[in-house]
């Protein structure tokens, strides 16, 4: 089989980079990690991917004078790595209809919350706030609206009653790490068919968590 040459797109810490990472090591993983990107030259998960001998580019959204143009060159590092499909981990710059035409399908974006709950930041304080008993997290394909798409997988984590958002975040993080790499496998192997707003054909198996058993 032919693994698909997928690209992590970062803005900071890279912790989702680190699990989508180990997944594609496995042997039979669908997907090959060839480019690590990001907006920010100085994102410490960059440095980690270039340590780890991983191509890495740095393409730094302040010194374009617009957001197309910033796209265009980025969207040109996808090109010349062939990269076949793009994961967002972390990464927190908002597309343009353009890019997102460039790539639709094949754009997957990890979101700290059970959308369409919570779009957007913060999202740890505001389930808190609004006391919800059940929080999680989301990856979806990437559509023009901020935080909307065809989701292809979830996990949700109980909201207790010491949570801060530090301790909670902390809990939905544990699961990203886990939904990512089953999410990424499932698109790499060409499992999923997207009809609307629905992915089908995301079945997982019971240890990859699409709920996380802390629920039961
Ligand atoms: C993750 O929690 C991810 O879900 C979130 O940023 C964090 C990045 O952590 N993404 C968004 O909020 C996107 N809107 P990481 O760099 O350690 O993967």
């Amino acid at each position: 089989m032919r693994r698909k040459r997928t690209a992590i797109l970062i803005s900071g810490r890279g912790s989702n980079m680190d699990a989508l990472i180990a997944a594609a090591r496995t042997p039979d993983f669908p997907a090959e990690i060839v480019l690590v990107a990001s907006n920010r030259p100085d994102a410490p998960g960059l440095a980690r991917a270039k340590a780890a001998g991983f191509a890495v580019a740095a393409v730094d959204h302040k010194i374009y004078a617009g957001r197309e143009e910033f796209e265009r060159s980025l969207h040109m590092v996808l090109e010349t790595h062939r990269v076949e499909l793009v994961c967002l981990a972390g990464f927190m710059r908002l597309f343009t209809p353009w890019f997102i035409g460039q790539w639709r399908g094949r754009l997957l974006n990890i979101h700290p919350a059970l959308l369409p709950a919570y779009r957007g930041l913060h999202t740890h304080e505001r389930a808190l706030a609004d006391g919800v008993k059940i929080h999680g997290c989301t990856v979806h394909f990437v559509v023009p609206e901020m935080d909307e798409g065809p989701i292809v997988a979830q996990a949700a984590v109980p909201v207790l009653d010491d949570d801060t958002p530090e301790s909670l975040g902390a809990r939905v993080l544990a699961q990203e790490h886990v939904i990512y790499p089953a999410a990424l496998r499932l698109a790499a192997s060409d499992a999923l068919r997207i009809e609307g707003n629905r992915v089908l054909g995301a079945r997982m198996d019971s240890d990859s968590a699409l709920v996380a058993p802390a629920i039961i």
